[in-house]
């Protein structure tokens, strides 16, 4: 399973990319409004610190504009960046049209399994079905992971993979991981409560003071 950054926050970028194991970033309009630095800077600096996928969404709404937005994109930023495109009509016609131009794409906002496959079927390289969205509405967001992999399943051609997004703690990940998700994309946060286990921390805290016994009767 990749896991992936949902942030535009450099520093936390650093942080967990020093661990080995990022594999990619997640962005969208309202993290870039929170980083409070210029788009494109701030998308160039994540791709040079990561050399996976990085998520740059688009902001037109119209088929053209979106595309137009994408080759800008493409033609500025490093070849890791991939375009995020709303799943809409006119966002499901730009993915088509860039899936042709061998643009890679991450088809976002999916609320419905319906969607997922229409945006497979443009050939989205990702869609992004947003799990925490639709617990807020007071719905299992997790059933809609589950019924994307059933419908995956049914239809081995279909090589989109499915990125987890929206995610609020690390059950969402732990679930999405039993059914088969592709990809998580998380805050720096999940990450690390993902990895933490106090056991953990008391074992560390045990061999430390066992090893300074040690090193004090002279046997390191
Ligand atoms: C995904 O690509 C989105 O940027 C993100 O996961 C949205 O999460 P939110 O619902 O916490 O804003």
């Amino acid at each position: 399973m990749e896991f992936f950054l949902d942030t535009a926050d450099v520093d936390e970028i650093r942080e967990i990319a020093a661990w080995g194991i990022l594999d990619g970033v997640t962005t969208n309009p309202s993290l870039i409004k929170k980083s409070g630095r210029d788009f494109k800077q701030v998308v160039a600096e994540i791709a040079s610190i990561c050399s996976g996928p990085i998520s740059a969404e688009v902001t037109a709404l119209d088929t053209e504009g979106m595309i137009e937005q994408a080759l800008v994109l493409k033609d500025e930023l490093p070849d890791n960046v991939i375009i995020k495109i709303p799943c809409t009509p006119e966002g499901l016609a730009a993915t088509k049209a860039l899936t042709d131009k061998g643009i890679k794409t991450n088809v976002t906002l999916i609320f419905s399994s319906s969607q997922a496959l229409m945006a497979a079927k443009a050939g989205a390289t990702y869609v992004s079905p947003f799990i925490g969205r639709i617990d807020d509405t007071g719905h299992e967001g997790m059933n809609l992971i589950a019924e994307i992999m059933t419908t995956w399943d049914n239809y081995p051609e279909i090589t989109t993979k499915v990125l987890a997004a929206s995610i609020r703690h690390p059950t969402h990940v732990l679930q999405c991981i039993q059914l088969g998700a592709h990809t998580a994309t998380m805050p720096a946060k999940i990450f690390r409560q993902l990895m933490k286990h106090p056991l953990t921390d008391k074992g560390i805290d045990g061999f430390m003071k066992d090893w300074a016994d040690v090193e004090a009767a002279g046997n390191a």
